[in-house]
C-alpha cells in the first residue's frame, strides 16, 4: 500500500466507523472519505481532525444511504478526484442489528432492509469500485461480527 493511502470508511459518523477513521488518519497516514446519513456527526468530525489534531486535507465525507447507489457512486468519484487519485482501500463497516425479535415476530420487509444495508450494499460499493482498487492493488476491508458464528436469541436477521 502507498505511503498515504486513501481509504472510503462507511459508516464513519460514529462507533467503530468513526474510530477507524481516526486511527487510519493519526496512526497509518491514510486520507479518508468517510461515509454516512448524518451530515452533523460527519461535519463535527471533520471539524475535529483539521482543528482540533491540526490534520488539514485528511478527510472528506459523503452524507447517503449505503442503500443508495448513488452513495457508492459520489463516494468513488470524490476518492478518485481527490488526493493521489488512487483508491487504496474499501472499509466496509456500516451496519445494523435491527430487526431482533423471532421469524414469528418479525417482519420481511425489516429483514430485506436489514439484508440491503447489511450485505448488498457492500456488492454495490465493491462492484463500483473494482476497477479503481485494481489499479492500486487496494484492498477489501469487511467488519463482521461475534455473532456471524455464535448463536444470539432474536439475532437472526443480523446474524444471518
Ligand atoms: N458494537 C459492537 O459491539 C460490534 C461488534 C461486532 C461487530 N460490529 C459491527 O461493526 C460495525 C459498526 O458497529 P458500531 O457498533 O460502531 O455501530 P453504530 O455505532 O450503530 O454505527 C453504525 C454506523 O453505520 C452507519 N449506518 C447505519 N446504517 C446506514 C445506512 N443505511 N447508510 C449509511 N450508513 C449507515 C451509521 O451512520 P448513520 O446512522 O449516520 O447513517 C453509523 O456510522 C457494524 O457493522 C456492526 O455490525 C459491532
Amino acid at each position: 500500500m502507498t505511503a498515504t493511502p486513501t481509504l472510503i470508511i462507511t459508516g464513519a459518523s460514529r462507533g467503530i466507523g468513526r474510530s477507524i477513521a481516526l486511527l487510519a488518519i493519526q496512526n497509518f497516514g491514510a486520507n479518508v472519505i468517510g461515509v454516512a446519513r448524518s451530515q452533523d456527526a460527519l461535519q463535527q468530525l471533520s471539524h475535529y481532525i483539521e482543528n482540533d489534531l491540526k490534520l488539514k486535507d485528511r478527510f472528506k465525507f459523503v452524507v447517503g444511504d449505503v442503500t443508495v447507489e448513488s452513495t457508492a457512486t459520489e463516494a468513488l468519484t470524490l476518492a478518485t478526484k481527490s488526493w493521489s487519485g488512487e483508491l487504496n482501500g474499501l472499509v466496509l463497516n456500516a451496519g445494523v442489528l435491527d430487526p431482533v425479535g423471532p421469524v414469528s415476530g418479525t417482519s420481511v420487509e425489516d429483514w430485506k432492509r436489514n439484508f440491503d444495508i447489511n450485505f448488498f450494499s457492500i456488492v454495490t460499493i465493491v462492484q463500483y469500485a473494482l476497477p479503481a482498487l485494481r489499479a492500486a492493488k487496494g484492498r477489501v476491508i469487511l467488519v463482521s461480527s461475534g455473532a456471524a458464528i455464535y448463536a444470539y436469541h432474536g439475532w437472526g436477521a443480523y446474524s444471518t
